[in-house]
C-alpha cells in the first residue's frame, strides 16, 4: 500500500550516518522510497529491479545466507562494474529486507510518519574511469569519495550518487541505506526523515581495516563473509586475515599439502584454494581488500606437525614461557636451507593466488622470542649480534620473493623497531604496541598502521585463557589477561593514532586496523565480540579522531548514531552487542553527564 502524500512531517528522528560524513546537511521532510524504483547507473546501462540474471542470484532463506543470494565468484577479481552492480542489489535488500523500525530513538507515543514525497529515481554516477587495480588498490591509489544528494521538489524527490570511482559509488550506497527506516505499516516502503539531504565525504585514512585471527579458532567461510560485509558496511576496507599460527594451520597449500592436513585442528577445519579464492573474491566484491598475512619466523609452531625439521624448540613444557608468548612454543630455524627451501615453496604456491585480489601481503614478525635460538641447531644461540643478521637474510629473502609475486610486504612493527632491520621503502611496518611506536617507524621514513593494543585489541579484558596451579593461583589473581580491562567503544573512540606523529610525518601513517586475536572468540561470539566496537574504530579511521572543529570526538554526539549502527548491524543479521538501554536513546538527553547545554 503507498503511503498517503498529503503533508510534510516534521520529525525529531535524524537519519545517522555511520562512520560521519564530512558535510552532512539535511533537512527534516519525510521522504518515502519504493522497492520498485529504479536505479539508473548514468553512463552505463539502467539496472532495473528485480535484476535478471546478470549472475546467478539464487534466492535462499535470508537466515542461511547474509544477503538471501548465494553468488558466485568468477576466476579474476571483480571489476568496478561487478562491485556496482552487486552494491546496487545489496542496497535494495538492506533498504527493504535488512532495514529496521527505529522505535528505540522516539518516544514512548512515537507512530511513524504517515506521508511525504517519494523517490522517483536513484541516478548512481560514475565520474572517470576506475584505475585497472580496482579490486586490490595499494593505499592512496582509488579516491573513495562519493556525492549524495536527495531532492524534495512538491512530492517528488531524486536521489544523485557520484564518485570519482566505483570504490566510491559504493561508500555512497552504503550512506544512501542509512537514510532510511522500515515501515511497521507500508510493506516495500522506507522512508526518510531528513530530506532534502547532501553529503559530500571522503575517508581520512586510506588503509582502514580489522585483522580477525582465524588459526586460534577456526571460523566457517560463512561467518567470516558475514564479517567482510559488516566492515564494508562501515566502510572499512580492509580485511586482514591472521590465518596460520602456533596452534593450527588451517590454510591449504595444494604444493604442500601436509602443512594443513597435519596442522589443521580437523580434517574439515580448512580454508580449501577454492574458498581462499572465494573470500578473496567476496572481498573484493564488497570494495574491501583481504590481506593474507603467514606470521613468521614466530608463531609457526603448526609447521612441526608436518615438517618437525623445520621448527626449533617445539612445544616445550612446563616451560613454554621461555621460548614463546603462547603455547606450543615453536619457531621457524633461522639458519636453514631447508626452512628456505620450504617457504619458496610456500610463498611460490600461494602468492599467485593472492595477487589478483590484493596488492599485500603480510610476512608477519612479531614476538619472536630469541631464547627459542639457543635450541635452534642452525644457529644454537640467543645473541642478538648473532640473531639479526640472519633475521636481516630471512625477511630479505621473504621480501624478494613477495615482491617478485607483484605484492608489498606488511610486517610487524617488531621487525624495525626491535630487530632494527633495513625493510624496503615499499614496505608497510605495523604496529601494536604503543603510540611511540607508529612515530618511530614515520621517523624512519616508513608508512605506518596503527592499532595500540590498549585502545584497539578487542580480545582484552576477557580474563585469561591460561590455567593456573594452585600453587600460583594466588598470585594471578583475579586472572586478569594482559592488555585488561575490556576496551569498551568509548576506549576505543578516544584512540588518537596521531598523538605522538609529528606533523611533516603524518602522510606516512596510511592508516590502521582494529584486531580481534580469536583465543576466546568463535562462531558463538564473534559477532559481539567485533561488533559494534569495530565501528567505533572505522568511525576514527574515516572521519578521523578530531571532529569538524578539531575537537576530540563527542560521546554524547556519537552514542545515539553509533546505537542507530548497532540496529543495522543488527537487521543485516550480524549479532552486534547493544551499548545503552532503549531508554537512553529514547529520551534523547537523558544518560549524559558533565553535559551542560
Ligand atoms: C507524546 O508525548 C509527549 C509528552 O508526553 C507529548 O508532548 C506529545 O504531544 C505526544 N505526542 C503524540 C504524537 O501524542
Ligand atoms: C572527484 O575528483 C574531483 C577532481 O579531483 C574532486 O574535485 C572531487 O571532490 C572528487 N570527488 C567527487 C565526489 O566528486
Ligand atoms: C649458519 O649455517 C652455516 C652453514 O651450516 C654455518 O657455517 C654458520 O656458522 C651458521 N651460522 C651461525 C650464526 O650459526
Ligand atoms: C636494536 O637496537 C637497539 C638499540 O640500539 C638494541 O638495544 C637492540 O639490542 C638491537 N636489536 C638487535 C636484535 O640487534
Ligand atoms: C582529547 O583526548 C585526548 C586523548 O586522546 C586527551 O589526552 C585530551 O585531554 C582530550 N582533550 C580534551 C580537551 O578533552
Amino acid at each position: 500500500m503507498k503511503p498517503h502524500i498529503l503533508q510534510l512531517i516534521f520529525a525529531s528522528c535524524t537519519a545517522a550516518i555511520w562512520p560521519a560524513p564530512v558535510v552532512y546537511d539535511h533537512g527534516n521532510h519525510v521522504v518515502w522510497v519504493s522497492n520498485r524504483v529504479a536505479f539508473n547507473w548514468v553512463g552505463a546501462t539502467t539496472i532495473p529491479y528485480p535484476q535478471p540474471s546478470l549472475y546467478n542470484w539464487k534466492p535462499i532463506h535470508p537466515y542461511q545466507h547474509y544477503f538471501g543470494w548465494e553468488f558466485y565468484p568468477r576466476n579474476e577479481a571483480p571489476t568496478g562494474r561487478d562491485m556496482i552492480e552487486y552494491a546496487i542489489q545489496s542496497t535494495k535488500t538492506t533498504l527493504f529486507s535488512r532495514n529496521f523500525v527505529p522505535w528505540k530513538f522516539h518516544p514512548r507515543n512515537w507512530t511513524e510518519p504517515i506521508s511525504g514525497a517519494c523517490v522517483s529515481e536513484v541516478n548512481i554516477q560514475l565520474l572517470g574511469e576506475d584505475p585497472e587495480d580496482i579490486a586490490k588498490p595499494l593505499a592512496g591509489q582509488i579516491d573513495e569519495s562519493y556525492r549524495l544528494t536527495l531532492t524534495k521538489n512538491g512530492e517528488d524527490s531524486k536521489v544523485q550518487i557520484s564518485a570519482n570511482s566505483s570504490l566510491g559509488i559504493l561508500r555512497g550506497l552504503t550512506s544512501f541505506t542509512q537514510l532510511f527506516f522500515a515501515s511497521e505499516k507500508h510493506d516495500g516502503w522506507v522512508y526518510t526523515t531528513s530530506a532534502p539531504v547532501e553529503i559530500y565525504d571522503a575517508p581520512t585514512f586510506e588503509h582502514r581495516g580489522v585483522n580477525l585471527d582465524v588459526s586460534r579458532h577456526y571460523f566457517e567461510p560463512s561467518d567470516i563473509k558475514r564479517t567482510i560485509d559488516a566492515l564494508a558496511y562501515n566502510k572499512l576496507n580492509r580485511f586482514h586475515l591472521h590465518i596460520t599460527d602456533s596452534q593450527s594451520w588451517p590454510l591449504v597449500i595444494p604444493a604442500l599439502p601436509s602443512l594443513s592436513i597435519n596442522g589443521a585442528y580437523r580434517p574439515n577445519q580448512v580454508y580449501s584454494p577454492e574458498v581462499f579464492k572465494d573470500l578473496q573474491y567476496y572481498a573484493s566484491l564488497h570494495g574491501v581488500e583481504l590481506i593474507t598475512e603467514i606470521d613468521m619466523p614466530g608463531h609457526t609452531s603448526s609447521i612441526a606437525h608436518s615438517h618437525p625439521d623445520l621448527i626449533a624448540a617445539f612445544d616445550r613444557q612446563p616451560d613454554w614461557d621461555t621460548y614463546a608468548a603462547e603455547p606450543p612454543s615453536g619457531t621457524l630455524k633461522l639458519n636453514s636451507t631447508a626452512v628456505d627451501e620450504f617457504l619458496q615453496t610456500l610463498l611460490d604456491d600461494l602468492l599467485p593466488r593472492v595477487f589478483p585480489y590484493s596488492s599485500y601481503f603480510h610476512t608477519g614478525g612479531d614476538e619472536v622470542n630469541k631464547n627459542a635460538y639457543r635450541l635452534d641447531d642452525t644457529v644454537q644461540s640467543s645473541d642478538p649480534a648473532v640473531l639479526q643478521p640472519l633475521m636481516q637474510k630471512f625477511i630479505d629473502r621473504n621480501h624478494n620473493q613477495v615482491r617478485k609475486a607483484g605484492l608489498t610486504p606488511i610486517v610487524w612493527e617488531e621487525m624495525l623497531l626491535d630487530w632494527n632491520l633495513t625493510l624496503g621503502k615499499d614496505v608497510i611496518v605495523q604496529s601494536w604496541q604503543s603510540d611511540e611506536a607508529v612515530a618511530r617507524i614515520t621517523a624512519k621514513g616508513h608508512k605506518a598502521l596503527f592499532g595500540n593494543y590498549k585502545y584497539w585489541y578487542l580480545d582484552c579484558g576477557k580474563g585469561q585463557w591460561l590455567n593456573f596451579d594452585p600453587s600460583v593461583s594466588a598470585t594471578h589473581y583475579p586472572y586478569q589477561d594482559y592488555c585488561a580491562p575490556f576496551h569498551n567503544w568509548r576506549l576505543i573512540y578516544s584512540y588518537d593514532p596521531l598523538a605522538l606523529v609529528p606533523r611533516e610525518n603524518h602522510h606516512l601513517v596510511v592508516g590502521g586496523e582494529a584486531h580481534l586475536w580469536a583465543e576466546q572468540t568463535d562462531a558463538t561470539n564473534v559477532d559481539r565480540m567485533l561488533w559494534p566496537r569495530a565501528a567505533a574504530a572505522a568511525e576514527i579511521l574515516w572521519s578521523g579522531a578530531k571532529d569538524a572543529q578539531g575537537r576530540n570526538r563527542s560521546q554524547i554526539e556519537a552514542a545515539p548514531r553509533l546505537s542507530e549502527m548497532r540496529e543495522r548491524l543488527v537487521a543485516r543479521g550480524v549479532g552486534a552487542e547493544p551499548i545503552q538501554m532503549p531508554y537512553c536513546t529514547m529520551e534523547g538527553m537523558g544518560c549524559q553527564l558533565g553535559y551542560t547545554p
